[in-house]
């Protein structure tokens, strides 16, 4: 068992998708046939994670609990943690202090979607580096609008700049971030920004003065998706429909993962598929099982 624990990152407002998110968190919301929220809980448990911190805001805790409980369904173990304002990613390592323990972490945003090929060796790489942290560049489009990479000459990262203008490079800092024992106390130093909020790229420049952060490209067969706007929400969803028709294999089960980790039994797995009905989710585990 990996003693790295797990930060899921699951608060946030959601204003881009208002009115959906009024009532209800972003991450609860479905992609296609599973909670938002699997598949970044699925990437985590694919690192090995098995004790994990559920931040939320304090309104949406009590449905995080309803569809998660305690996570022993799962062989994890859940501590769940308000957020009380959305003030930023590195918060979240303040707040899951006395969590952590001073043990190496790593933290997923909730409105992430990861997939492709090769994923588990990756988060095995990550995982293994004790001291320092590593980050997931993936190529976009449009890296304006995301923190991006700027590397010297031997593909080494210099810099993570929020939102430039003039982007350094076409690499996004993607929304997982393994990071070594001392994160919790790089973000005690790091201070709000103009738009207010305690940013993550506070906590990682202080690796990168170090020079201990180390970035792993995702490749061309890996997908990096986003959530927050309703059309990219929606074609997450069919991308994952896509697949998932096409292979007849899930994507982003945390059931599946358990069971194949053999964190729990098939008689654990059946009692899952049993309680989830006739529908397509039920199914996909019963078929698990065959
Ligand atoms: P964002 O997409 O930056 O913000 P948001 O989810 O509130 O949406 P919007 O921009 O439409 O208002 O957040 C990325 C992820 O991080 C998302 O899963 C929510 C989470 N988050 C927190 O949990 N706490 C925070 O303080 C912030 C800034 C984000």
């Amino acid at each position: 068992m990996s003693s790295r624990k797990g930060i899921l990152l699951a608060g946030g407002t959601g204003s881009r998708l208002y009115p959906v998110t009024q009532a209800v968190s972003k991450q609860l919301l479905p992609v296609y046939d599973k909670p938002m929220i699997y598949y970044p809980l699925t990437v985590l448990m694919l690192a090995g994670i098995r004790e994990i911190a559920i931040i939320t805001t304090p309104e949406d805790q009590v449905q995080f609990k309803r569809l998660l409980g305690d996570g022993s369904q799962l062989g994890l173990d859940f501590v769940y943690i308000v957020q009380e304002k959305p003030e930023g990613l590195a918060q979240a390592y303040l707040l899951a202090e006395d969590f952590l323990k001073g043990v190496p972490s790593a933290m997923v945003l909730g409105d992430n979607i990861f997939f492709g090929h090769g994923l588990p060796e990756l988060l095995a790489r990550a995982g293994s580096k004790i001291d320092g942290g590593t980050v997931f560049g993936y190529r976009v489009a449009d890296p304006e609008r995301y923190g991006v990479i700027g590397f010297d000459e031997n593909g080494r990262a210099l810099s993570i700049i929020e939102k430039p203008e003039k982007p350094p490079s076409n690499y996004a800092v993607t929304g997982l971030y393994f990071l070594d024992g001392t994160a919790a106390e790089r973000a005690r130093t790091v201070r709000p920004s103009g738009r207010g909020e305690l940013e993550i790229t506070g906590v990682l420049d202080t690796y990168l003065a170090e020079k201990s952060l180390d970035v792993e490209l995702m490749g061309r067969g890996s997908a990096w998706l986003d959530t927050g706007t309703h059309s990219s929400l929606l074609d997450a969803g069919n991308f994952v429909r896509t697949l998932e028709e096409r292979q007849g294999m899930m994507v982003g089960s945390p059931e599946e993962v358990a069971y194949l980790a053999g964190w729990i039994s098939e008689t654990e797995l059946a009692q899952r598929a049993e309680m989830f009905g006739k529908g397509a989710y039920g199914n996909a585990l019963r078929e698990l099982l065959r």
